[in-house]
Order: structure tokens, then C-alpha cells, then sequence
């Protein structure tokens, strides 16, 4: 039925033509639509058919009443690879005196933004409103964007199940219906979905009333409540056959959490927690949640984590589902931290709505950092605030110290500039610039800036100006900011500049003063920094060895800036003698990286390698740990010293400054284990790490008896570490849980391996194991009923050292029908690129395959990136670099949309070459010298 309804409309849209109706190239070629015409309200009708697989469609009808602001001739708005009928089309005046039907002559499109223009018969008045009524189709498509299928097998039927569900952010509402597709566009929407009855519909609002189909045998008509205005990308529907755990909120609004039915079990922990969230942000922003229900949806098929939609939450599932018997605690942790963010988002994002994708900031940044404060609320007890934030922090040193970086507030034009800007600059920068305002500010007056904030600009949009006059404006009043400063003067400067600043403090010690100065970091050395002029307004907070008092992270002082934006040096008085220590940048409470005298790094290094190591907070001990070994690889400090500090590790207990020691030290490794002195670094990590493996009991199963909930993290974190230096007994004991996993009689049902050191015991075991090892766990992988726990073993399924085991993992990798879904592909070619063995044939099966693997991903969001930045870590010779840097010059058309992730993947080689080149032999005697004397 659908071929012939299709030829109809063919038929149709020829016959249309016949009758004057011409479609051409548009001459309008600006990014943005024309403003002239406002929309006002959407109705949405749409009509989905499951049965028959081999033609999915979806056929609807829009009626947008718009307003014209200025007089046009025609009406320009977003639609991309939809089928409008065009003989259904009409123009409708509809306010003011002599309302007449309008016509349209002719239509025209422009396939670079998307846009399809009706040029109309009489001119649309300023003061009017019209009504534009438009008919559609398209495909239900495969590609995880705009209007897709996705489908599950049931276990108990074993019969294949489709479900449709949309993702528009950030534009492809424009491939579900035609729509002025920009965020400040809002407007309430009027929704209404077909179905077959046997599923169920779901859209942003609670239904209003349900009627059976005019035609269609069993189909019926489903029609929701008008909404609150809102943007087109925040717009979402779903006709799917799922269960449900509803919870409830104080207030009566209802909360669903939806999963397959076979998994909603796994829904439990979603269901209570995301209730206690809403609460949280409702006294924390002063503002009630403005929504009648709330469903969060668990999809099989979903390309990003999750998304925000008004009142219908998607998410992965692994980002909503939890099982007590396979999720580990830092999955319970980051599916936590994915609700908290997306219901942030209900208020930072869908209330109050960024202008342009320019400020997404604005959003992200916010969502990310009040999900650390939710998420810190409810369970206090993980005491992951300081670890995201830290977490944050380190991402963001990292991507931020590439020249090829950019701000947080930047411009854009094209559709794949706002894809590109969902990235580690606009969440964790953004984020950290948060934090840092809320740390120099105070509680007071960030939360009534806060909740001012969104208070002027509810149902409205706004841009990071707006955000600063709320916040200069409660900062005064409270008395937190002298009157004197603003916060536009002091956050543009960390949001409209790339990168963070190297504070080098250089005291007098006799003075008793230490003279600041302030430049940007930068990683890569051939860029000299003497005739930069970027200049930060940084808040300084310090204490001192006598002092210790790394609780107040009020500023005493402000790095500032000159009228022109010049940097001026600082000088601080009344500092301690020669035989005290000070430190910058309490609780990292802001993004910069600070570098000392020699003598104060002498002192750190007395304290740290003393039993007074913890007399300096844990944050801060992950802060120099982080410093020294960048300073170090810049050359700005030689590896002596870092070796020094990095020493203390030795004595430390805590997740912190081990999680700062793991991300540096992880990229050293990566080279150094390709060179003939890696047998030093070897023993070195052994050293480094077996106190702490001790300590901890080894893998050994004693979770239930560690109380501090982040020393599980610790332990998960070690033990992976332990296994791959084959400290003591990890490897065999390793195996040997394995072993007792495949003598199980179910090992589906019954896995005896302690949850939090899965990873490990699967990554280990396949790496020193048989074919047969690596058969059982891909046979688990396709049986388990648990997406975190397929996630772990996708993971540890790249650990093999055959060459031909991976390969045929690489391969089977991107052929879907084999059982790995695409959005996961990543992170199979991801396990592969990182290992030693895996890392050539992951990069020549990148290159030999390019084209391919560019079409399987057609250009989604946050596709090819990652599988780009996993070649880049284990380069560190010239020619590769350049081999790597001929062949994405030569595959520019295949890499399209990649841009910015090659510029960072090709910087980031480089500066490992130069690390490779300047520092290798340095580095080496550092910890050979070391291992002499130990
Ligand atoms: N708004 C985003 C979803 C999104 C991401 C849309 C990229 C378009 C492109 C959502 O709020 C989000 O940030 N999701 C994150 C998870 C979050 C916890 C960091 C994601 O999907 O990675
Ligand atoms: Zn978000």
C-alpha cells in the first residue's frame, strides 16, 4: 500500500508542476533564515506505519501560523530530504480585515541549509498572520537522526520489534517536517501521532484525547496537549511497544521510565533517582519544574548518550538502565550523572533557550555543571563532585592546550560547525567557568543570579550577555564582586579566548612577595609564546604551608588586565619565608595551570615525599601531580623534578591524584612501550604502583567491605593497571576468575567475576588467552540482555593480540547484522587503536576503508571523531605524522565534517614527536636514575 500511495504522490507532485508549480534553486544563500516571518504555532500531524520493514514510512501534514513582521513575497523555512506534496499546499491569511487565500507560484530550495521557499502569489503584510499548511513524507530512516526505526529482539518471542523515535538537535527537525529550524524560533506545538493501537505514542506533552482512524483498520489517532513554546530541536515523538515503571513527583506530575519490555527491570534506579533530581534543581534554581509529566526513554538505537527533549528524555541505553548484577559502580555513577544532566537541561536549555548555537554554552556548560551538584546531593556518599570536576579539568587542559582549539562562544555558520561544538570546549570548559564563578562568587549570589536569570528570559532566549548582567547584578548586591568589576569583563575573557593561562609565580623570599605573570599554555613548543597577547582575569586564591587553609577559595587578589586587554604583572605581598611552601589555585577552583620558583617546588616536594603529604588537599596534590608532568613534557621543568613529585605516589591512598598520575603517565606509556627502554618504564609503574595494589587487597574480592564509596573507583582503576604491569598475582588471578566464569554451567545468568573489575579480568583474560576465550565472551556479548555490561565486553574484545582475531573484529566491527550496533562501532574500533598490536591494524583498516566507514556513519554527530583521536596517541615519529598528515589531505572530501578533529588528531602527533625528540632520553635517565637509588 505504501508503494501505491507513494507513485500517487509522484503522480501528484509531477502533475503539480504541469499546473506552474516550479521548483528551483533558491537565490537566498545567507545561513540563517530571513526574519521577516515568525512562526506562532505548530500543528503536527503524523502518520506511522511498522508492519512491513521493507518500506518504512512516515507521511504528515504541518499547519504553522506565522506572523509577518516585515512585507515578503515569500516564506523561507528548513525542510531536508522530505517529499512535499505540493498540490496540497496553501496560504491562508487569517487575521485583520479581508482575510483572502493566498497561492503560491512557485518554490525553490537551497541543499546547503536545507531551505525550501514558497514564493507566494500576493505579498504576506507586515501586522498579518498567516497559515501555511504543507504535506509530507520521507523515509522512516536507518541513519540515527531527524525521524528513524530502531528495532530489538524479544527474547520470549524471538521476533524482531520496531519502534520509530526522532533526534533533532541540533538540526533535523527539518527532516521530520518543514520548520523554521533555528532555537529562537519557538512556539508552542499542537501534536497529534498515528499509529497502529497495539503500541504506544508518546510526544513532549500528556495525551489529550484519542480517536480510531477515518480509514485505516486498528489505527488510531493520538492527539497531545499543546505545549509550552519551545525550539524545533527540543520537539520529540515516539511510537514504540515498551513497559513502563512510572514514579511520581510531590507535586502529582507524573514520571515514566520506559524500556523494552524485557529490560524494564533495569528501570528502577532511573525511576527513583531522576524524581529526586527535579527536586533538587527546584529549590536550587527557585523555580518549579514547568511540565504536567516526564518519560525518559531507554532506545536500543540511539546515536549520542542522551537528549533533552521537553518532557520526553532520550537516552542510550546504557545511560538509563541499570542492573545490580551487571552494572558497576562507575556505570551507576555515569548513568546517574547522564539523568542529572538532561533534566538540568528542563531549565537550562528548554526554558530558557540559547539565541544561537554560538552561546550552546549556555546550555551544555550549565547542564553539565549542575549535574555534578545533583548528582553530589543525592548520593554524597560517592563524593564524585571533586572527581567530575577534576575530570572536567584535566579533559580540558588537554584539548585546551592545542592551538587548534577554540573559545567557548564561537560563530557559526554551517550545520556541521554546530555538531562540531558539542565538544569537551562547550561541556567541560564550560562547566569549569561555571564553577569557577560559583567558587569566586559564593553561593548567594551565583544562585540569585541564577534564578533571576531564568526568570527574565523563561519561554524566551537569551545569550552569554544576558547571563553576566544577571550575574554582575546579585554579585553587587550581595557585596560578592567589588563594584568596580564586572563579570562580562572578567568571563569574556575565558569565553571568547582560546586556552587557559600558565601563572609562573616567582617569589622573593627575603621580600616575602612573589611577582605573578601570566601567559598562555600551549602544548605545542613550536609555537612561541612571547608575542602572544592573550590575557586572562584570573581569581587568586593561595595558602600557604603555616596556613593550609584550602577551604577558602574566595580570591584574595585578581590577576587583571589593562584597558586594552593587556596582560599586567601582579605582584603579592606578605608571603611566608624560605622554609614554606605556597599554593595557587585552591581546590583547582579555576582553569589554569601554575608554575613555581625552584625552591618552592622544593618544598612541595619535601611535603608530598613526608607524612605530611595530606596536610595539602587531595585536589591539589591531583593539581601538581597534573602541572609538573606538563611542564615537564613542554620543557618548562626537567623530568627530575617531576619524577620527584610524582615519587609521593607512593604514600597516597586516593582516587584524586592517582586519576592525575593515570592520564599522564597513559600517555607516556603509550610511547614509551613501542621503545627499547620501555623495560625501565616497566619497572618503574610496578614500583609506583604495587604499594597502592597491596593495600587494596589486590583484585581480590573485598568491594563489600570498602566503605568510602570512591575507593572502589580507586580499586577498579589500580587493579586495571596492576594487570597490564603484571603487578603480583593480578594477571592469574585474573584468569582464574575467568576460568570459573566459563565452567558455569549459565554463564549468562551466573557470572562469579566481581562487577567493578570486569573490565580488567575480561581485557586480561582475552589478551593472554585462547581463541576459545575470545569465542565465549563474543557469544556473551550477543546474548546478554545488559547494555553496560555489552559495553565492557566490547571493550576487553580489542584486547587480543592475534592479528587475525582483531581483524575479523574490525571487520564484523561495521557490519551491523553481526550484532554490534552502530552508535557502539566507535568503541569496538576504539579497544582495538589502543593497543599495541591493534593500533597499525586499526589505522590501516581506518585508511584503507575510509570511504566505507564514511558512509556507514553519514556524517553523524560525534561519528568518525573519536575513531580519528584514537589514532592520533600512539604516533610520535615525524613520519608517520606526515604519512598521516598526506593521507587526510588526500581524503578531504571522505573526512568532510572532521575538520577540527584532524587539525587537534595532527597537533596532537606532532606534539608527541616533539616530546618524542626532546624529552625521551631525559625522561628515561629520570627514572632510571630513580630505580638506581631506590
Ligand atoms: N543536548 C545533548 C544531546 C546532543 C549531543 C545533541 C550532541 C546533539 C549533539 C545532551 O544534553 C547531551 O549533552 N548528551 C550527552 C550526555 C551528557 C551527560 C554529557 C551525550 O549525548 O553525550
Ligand atoms: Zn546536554
Amino acid at each position: 500500500m505504501f508503494g501505491e500511495s507513494r507513485m500517487r504522490w509522484f503522480l501528484l507532485v509531477v502533475v503539480s508542476l504541469g499546473l506552474g508549480l516550479v521548483t528551483g534553486e533558491s537565490s537566498y544563500n545567507h545561513y540563517r533564515l530571513p526574519t521577516a516571518l515568525r512562526p506562532q504555532k505548530y500543528y503536527l500531524r503524523i502518520l506511522t506505519q511498522l508492519e512491513n520493514p521493507e518500506d518504512f514510512r512516515f507521511s504528515g501534514n504541518v499547519k504553522i501560523i506565522i506572523a509577518a513582521l516585515q512585507n515578503t513575497k515569500n516564506i523561507t523555512l528548513h525542510s531536508k530530504d522530505l517529499t512535499i506534496d505540493e498540490t496540497q499546499t496553501t496560504v491562508r491569511q487569517i487575521s485583520g480585515e479581508g482575510k483572502t487565500n493566498n497561492c503560491v507560484t512557485s518554490t525553490a530550495v537551497n541543499p546547503t541549509h536545507n531551505f525550501y521557499t514558497l514564493n507566494t502569489c500576493q505579498e504576506l503584510l507586515a501586522g498579518h498572520v498567516y497559515e501555511l499548511n504543507l504535506h509530507f513524507s520521507a523515509e522512516l530512516n536507518r541513519q540515527l537522526e531527524g525521524y528513524y526505526r530502531s528495532s530489538y529482539v524479544d527474547p520470549v518471542a524471538n521476533e524482531t520489534r520496531w519502534i520509530s523515535i526522532t533526534q533533532f538537535e541540533p538540526a533535523s527537525a527539518r527532516l521530520a517536517f518543514p520548520s523554521f529550524d533555528e532555537p529562537g524560533y519557538k512556539a508552542p506545538f499542537v501534536i497529534t501521532l498515528g499509529y497502529h493501537k497495539k503500541y504506544t505514542g508518546l510526544s513532549n506533552m500528556p495525551v489529550k484525547e484519542t480517536k480510531t482512524h477515518e480509514s485505516l483498520p486498528d489505527y488510531i489517532w493520538t492527539e497531545f496537549q499543546e505545549s509550552l513554546p519551545m525550539s524545533t530541536y527540543l520537539v520529540a515523538f515516539s511510537v514504540n511497544d515498551f513497559s513502563h515503571k512510572p514514579s511520581s513527583l510531590p507535586n502529582g506530575t507524573l514520571f515514566r521510565t520506559w524500556a523494552r519490555s524485557s529490560a524494564v527491570d533495569q528501570c528502577d534506579y532511573a525511576a527513583e533517582f531522576g524524581p529526586q533530581v527535579i527536586q533538587y534543581y527546584e529549590q536550587l534554581f527557585g523555580t518549579k519544574l514547568p511540565l504536567a509529566k516526564i518519560d525518559q526513554l531507554a532506545l536500543p538505537d540511539f546515536n549520542i548518550g542522551a537528549m533533552e527533549n521537553w518532557g520526553l528524555l532520550t537516552f542510550r541505553e546504557t545511560a538509563l538502565l541499570f542492573s545490580p548484577e551487571f552494572s558497576s559502580l562507575k556505570d551507576k555513577q555515569e548513568l546517574s550523572n547522564i539523568v542529572a544532566h538532561e533534566l538540568a537541561h528542563q531549565w537550562f536549555g528548554n526554558l530558557v533557550t540559547m539565541k544561537w548555537w554560538t552561546d550552546l554554552w549556555l546550555k551544555e556548560g550549565f547542564a553539565t555543571y549542575v549535574a555534578t551538584l545533583g548528582v553530589e546531593y543525592i548520593h554524597p556518599e560517592w563524593r564524585s563532585k571533586q572527581l567530575e570536576s577534576l575530570s572536567n579539568l584535566l579533559n580540558i587542559f588537554r584539548k585546551d592546550s592545542l592551538e587548534t582549539s577554540h573559545p567557548i562562544s564561537r560563530p557559526i555558520e554551517m550545520v556541521s560547525q554546530i555538531t562540531e561544538s558539542f565538544d569537551e570546549i562547550s561541556y567541560e570548559k564550560g562547566s569549569s567557568v561555571l564553577r569557577m564563578m560559583h567558587l569566586f562568587l559564593g553561593e548567594e549570589a551565583f544562585r540569585s543570579g541564577l534564578k533571576s536569570y531564568l526568570e527574565r528570559f523563561a519561554y524566551r532566549n537569551a545569550e552569554q550577555d544576558d547571563l553576566w548582567e544577571s550575574l554582575t547584578q546579585a554579585a553587587h548586591k550581595t557585596g560578592a564582586l567589588a563594584k568596580n568589576f564586572d563579570i562580562k569583563t572578567i568571563m569574556d575573557s575565558w569565553t571568547l579566548q582560546t586556552g587557559y593561562p600558565v601563572i609562573t609565580v616567582t617569589r622573593d623570599y627575603t621580600e616575602r612577595t612573589a611577582k605573578l605573570s601570566q601567559e598562555r599554555y600551549l602544548l605545542n613548543t613550536d609555537i612561541s609564546r612571547v608575542h602572544r597577547r592573550e590575557c586572562w582575569w584570573v581569581p587568586l586564591s593561595y595558602t600557604t604551608q603555616a596556613e593550609k587553609d584550602f577551604n577558602n577559595t574566595a580570591p584574595k587578589a585578581w590577576m587583571e588586565c589593562s584597558q586594552t586587554g593587556d596582560r599586567l604583572e601582579k605582584t603579592i605581598q606578605d608571603l611566608p619565608g624560605p622554609d614554606q611552601w605556597v599554593i595557587f589555585n585552591n581546590q583547582l577552583s579555576s582553569p589554569y595551570k601554575v608554575n613555581y620558583d625552584s625552591q618552592n617546588w622544593k618544598l612541595l616536594i619535601k611535603t608530598l615525599n613526608s607524612e605530611e603529604f595530606q596536610t595539602i588537599h587531595v585536589i591539589n596534590r591531583a593539581q601538581i601531580i597534573d602541572d609538573i608532568l606538563y611542564l615537564a613534557w613542554t620543557g618548562e621543568q626537567n623530568y627530575d623534578i617531576a619524577v620527584q613529585v610524582i615519587n609521593y605516589l607512593q604514600r597516597e591512598q586516593e582516587l584524586l591524584p592517582w586519576k592525575a598520575a593515570f592520564d599522564n603517565l597513559k600517555l607516556l606509556n603509550r610511547i614509551v612501550r613501542q621503545t627499547p627502554n620501555f623495560e625501565f618504564f616497566k619497572s618503574y609503574m610496578k614500583k609506583l604502583i604495587t604499594p597502592l595494589y597491596e593495600h587494596l587487597n589486590g583484585i581480590n574480592d573485598t568491594f563489600s567491605s570498602i566503605e568510602q564509596q570512591d575507593q572502589v573507583l580507586l580499586k577498579t582503576m589500580v587493579v586495571n593497571w596492576a594487570c597490564q604491569y603484571q603487578v603480583a598475582d593480578c594477571v592469574p588471578q585474573a584468569l582464574a576468575y575467568y576460568r570459573n566464569w566459563r565452567s558455569e554451567a549459565n554463564p549468562d545468568e551466573k557470572n562469579p567475576v566481581p562487577i567493578n573489575v570486569r573490565s580488567t579480568v575480561y581485557c586480561t583474560s582475552i589478551k593472554h588467552g585462547s581463541d576459545e576465550d575470545w569465542e565465549f565472551l563474543w557469544t556473551r556479548y550477543k546474548k546478554s540482555n545488559v547494555a553496560a555490561e555489552k559495553l565492557t565486553i566490547l571493550t576487553a574484545l580489542g584486547c587480543s593480540r592475534e592479528v587475525w582475531v582483531l581483524q575479523r573484529y574490525l571487520e564484523l566491527t561495521f557490519v551491523p547484522k553481526e550484532g554490534i550496533r552502530k552508535q557502539d562501532s566507535k568503541r569496538a574500533f576504539q579497544a582495538v587503536a589502543q593497543t599495541e598490536v591493534g593500533f597499525l591494524l586499526a589505522k590501516k583498516y581506518f585508511m584503507d576503508n575510509l570511504d566505507f566507514i564514511s558512509k556507514f556513519y553519514h556524517q553523524l554527530v560525534r561519528s568518525m571523531d573519536p575513531l580519528l583521536e584514537s589514532l592520533q596517541l600512539q604516533v610520535f615519529i615525524r613520519k608517520d605524522y606526515n604519512e598521516f598528515k598526506d593521507f587526510v589531505s588526500n581524503s578531504q572530501g571522505s573526512l568532510k565534517g572532521s575538520e577540527k578533529a584532524i587539525r587537534q588528531s595532527l597537533e596532537t602527533m606532532l606534539t608527541n614527536v616533539q616530546w618524542k625528540e626532546r624529552n625521551y632520553y631525559q625522561f628515561i635517565r629520570a627514572i632510571q636514575q630513580y630505580l638506581k637509588a631506590a
